[in-house]
Parts: C-alpha cells; sequence; structure tokens
C-alpha cells in the first residue's frame, strides 16, 4: 500500500482496534547510517533518534497498545568504540532526566529488561530513577532493553530453575513453558505480537529470542530516526492484514 500522501488521522482511522498487538517490540536500527548519510558523526544520529523514541512511545499509547519494547544497547554493544558506548551512556541519562515528566503526563511506566547491574553508575541510577518515578502509570508499559542479551535472559533463567532443583523445591519434569516463561526478565509480560527492525537489516540481534517464537516481523528500510508515528501505524496495519496460524491451516483460523 502507498501511505506516502495520507495523513496520520487517515491512518490511524485504518487500525482496527479489535486486534491491536498487546505488545510491540522493536530492535531501533540505522542511527549511525543515518549520521553518516547527513555527513554527522555516530552519535548525532543517536541523539536524533530519541525523537523517534518520544513519536513511537507517544503513538503506541495513542492507539492503546499495552507493552512496547524497545532494544536500546545490547549486550555485544560494548564491543563498539569506547567514546559510542560513553556517548550512548550519557545520552540515556540525559534522555532518563528530561523524559520521565513526559511519561507521567501520559501516565506510561518505565520498566528495563537486561543486565542492569553492569551499566555506568549514572546510567543505572537515572533507569531506576525513571522506573521508580513511573510505577503507579497504567496507561501503558515501556521496556527498555539495556544491556539485553536474549541468550543471557535464557541462560539465567536455566541456572534460577536449576538451583530451584537442587534445592529440592522444583522438580525437573514440572519445567513446562509457563514455569521458563516466569523465570525471564519478561515475567508477567505477554509475548510481542510484533516486532519492527528499522533500517533494512532482517536478524534479531540476540532481541527477545523466547519471547519472539511466534511474532510477526516487519522489516522497514527507514533509519531509526527517520522513524515516525506514521511509519509505526504503517506497522500495525500491516501486522492486521497477516494471517496468524500458530501452525494450523487457514480454515481452521479464520472466521
Ligand atoms: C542503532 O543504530 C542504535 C544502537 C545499536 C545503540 P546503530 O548505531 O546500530 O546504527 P547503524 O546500524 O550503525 O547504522
Ligand atoms: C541491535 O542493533 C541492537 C540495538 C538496536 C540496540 P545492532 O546494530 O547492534 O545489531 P547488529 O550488530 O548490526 O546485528
Ligand atoms: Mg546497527
Amino acid at each position: 500500500m502507498d501511505f506516502s500522501n495520507i495523513t496520520i488521522e487517515e491512518l490511524k482511522a485504518q487500525v482496527n482496534l479489535e486486534k491491536l498487538p498487546r505488545h510491540v517490540a522493536i530492535i531501533m536500527d540505522g542511527n549511525g547510517r543515518w549520521a553518516k548519510q547527513h555527513g554527522k558523526a555516530r552519535v548525532f544520529g543517536h541523539k536524533n533518534g530519541v525523537t523517534s523514541v518520544r513519536e513511537v512511545t507517544e503513538g503506541a499509547a495513542e492507539l492503546g497498545i499495552e507493552y512496547l519494547t524497545l532494544y536500546a544497547f545490547s549486550t555485544e554493544n560494548w564491543k563498539r568504540p569506547a567514546t559510542e558506548v560513553e556517548a550512548l551512556m550519557l545520552l540515556l541519562v540525559q534522555t532518563l532526566g528530561r523524559e520521565v515528566a513526559t511519561l507521567n503526563k501520559n501516565n506510561i511506566r518505565l520498566q528495563a529488561i537486561g543486565d542492569i547491574s553492569k551499566l555506568p553508575p549514572r546510567t543505572k541510577k537515572a533507569l531506576l530513577k525513571g522506573i521508580e518515578d513511573t510505577k503507579h502509570n497504567d496507561r501503558m508499559t515501556l521496556v527498555l532493553a539495556l544491556n539485553y542479551s536474549g541468550k543471557w535472559e535464557i541462560l539465567e533463567a536455566a541456572k534460577k530453575l536449576s538451583e530451584e532443583v537442587e534445592k529440592g523445591n522444583l522438580k525437573t519434569e514440572d519445567i513446562n513453558d509457563e514455569l521458563f516463561s516466569n523465570a525471564l526478565s519478561t515475567q508477567g509480560i505477554p509475548d510481542p505480537e510484533l516486532l519492527i527492525r528499522t533500517s533494512g537489516e532482517t536478524r534479531l540481534s540476540n532481541f527477545l529470542l523466547w519471547q519472539l517464537a511466534y511474532a510477526e516481523f516487519y522489516f522497514t528500510p527507514v533509519f531509526w530516526p527517520d522513524f515516525r508515528k506514521k511509519h509505526f501505524v504503517q506497522a500495525i496495519i500491516d501486522y492486521q492484514q497477516r494471517e496468524r496460524r500458530f501452525g494450523k491451516i487457514s480454515e481452521q483460523v479464520s472466521k
């Protein structure tokens, strides 16, 4: 579908509010390439990506999405040049400091997944403050994946459960899908029905490996700093046109 001349209101009118995903996850990618395109340093791309975070968070809340998870920093991202890592960690401190008021105004709760203990103290502090200051909000939950790795999270869950087995609190044969899900950092959060990745890359990069088992994937060539509410709504419309079969055949799922 060509959405180029359509307004955000017209787009939103196409969304079926009865068929909204409860949880949307996004791999925000392409900041570096966007900056390069503009003849600027990579950090310029990260800074401009904050506008997209604001837009998409607002857009998701306006539609009535319950959970939005944003991949902000992977465990692998520590391998980037130290200056970029430092700039990203500082940007997080600044953004969290500035945006918590907006989250409160919009009744949005902040949460985080990933190994938070390894974040620089200032970043960790700003994050924990943001989580604490927004904990009573109930319109939407914004989950930031920080120092996150899907494999790490699965290993942590396996360790946690095996400790319980060792202590005699749990039997190996009782470990099932539900129990395992509850040992992950996304415990209590429904699995995302939709995954969006920007910038044209078509890989998972260690994101929510367990939780995305049955998600619909939406890839767009748009670089993250150019991603707007309109693009988000387009992804939702695209998702709603798909048939989710969960192993069954079409006739079994279409009503
Ligand atoms: C995504 O943009 C932001 C983070 C990973 C923190 P990139 O920084 O990966 O941008 P590209 O992929 O190099 O263009
Ligand atoms: C994935 O993007 C991580 C985040 C968006 C935070 P990357 O740009 O780091 O992924 P790869 O390395 O290209 O797979
Ligand atoms: Mg990238």
